[in-house]
């Protein structure tokens, strides 16, 4: 476990595979299983797999009794209903789901999430003890103009309005410029969005968990590990291949390795 000035973090440094509507039933089992071939990876606890919603119940099978997590990319905040197309919270957990990811930006573009929608979903999940990893960031308009902390503090003010353990938080920063660009954030950058999120989460005695994600790779990895604070990362395209992604889990830099 990780501690700062403000606490400590309960968690684990997090590997996340964001595979999006990548893979079917037949690939997800591949993978884990190419995945469990591999030499003993040092630190096996930091991976968390968030597949399509179709492919969840094969990640479930798979990682029984594993120490791997898993979770879905998206969830509705009702347990039930007339939702047509949606998943419930209630049956990720029942299905043995810890982690869920909420407003990813590609759910917010695409899909017209808004911080409301996505406030509700991490208050249902925090419910249902189901980890949310709640994402925010900003377009590259909004960083030329300067305007990324304050729309990052707007995302969050509005996310994170009336929750209050916000110590059972995951906040990725995942600025959409970066996102399946290959324009990875520079450590500046991270860095000091990642003291703008902390401020702006700070409870007495308790810490946030730290992500970054965009285009983070096997080789940028080792430098971007080695920013303080950094708690894991969210990883889109260098998470869809087993080996790749296991090359990239052993570059992590052996400070973090210890945590
Ligand atoms: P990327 O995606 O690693 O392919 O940039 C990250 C994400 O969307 O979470």
């Amino acid at each position: 476990m990780e501690s700062n000035n403000k606490g400590t973090s309960s968690l684990p440094f997090l590997l996340c595979a964001n595979w999006k509507m990548h893979k079917n039933p037949d690939s997800v089992r591949d993978y884990i299983r190419a995945i469990n071939k591999l030499p003993a990876l040092k630190y096996p606890k930091r991976f968390i797999f968030f597949a399509p919603a179709l492919t969840l119940f094969v990640l479930a099978e798979e990682l029984v009794n594993s120490s791997y997590g898993w979770g879905a990319q998206n969830c509705h905040f009702e347990d039930q209903g007339a939702f047509t197309g949606e998943n419930s919270p209630l049956v990720l957990k029942q299905m043995g789901a810890t982690y869920c990811l909420v407003g990813h930006s590609e759910r917010r573009q695409l899909f017209f999430e808004s911080e409301e929608m996505v406030q509700k979903k991490v208050k249902s999940l925090l419910n249902h003890s189901i980890q949310p990893i709640v994402c925010v960031g900003e377009n590259i308009k909004e960083r030329k103009n300067k305007q990324s902390f304050q729309v990052v503090e707007n995302q969050l003010s509005g996310i994170l309005k009336n929750i209050d353990s916000l110590d059972r938080i995951c906040v990725a920063y995942e600025p959409v410029w970066a996102i399946g660009t290959g324009k990875v954030a520079g450590v500046e950058q991270i860095t000091e969005m990642q003291e703008h999120i902390r401020h702006l989460c700070a409870t007495e005695g308790k810490t946030l968990h730290f992500l970054y994600g965009g285009s983070v790779n096997e080789k940028n990895i080792k430098e971007l590990s080695q920013i303080p604070g950094v708690n894991g990362f969210l990883i889109g395209s260098a998470s869809l291949d087993p080996l790749s992604f296991f090359n990239l889990a052993q570059n992590l830099v052996p400070a973090k390795a210890g945590i």
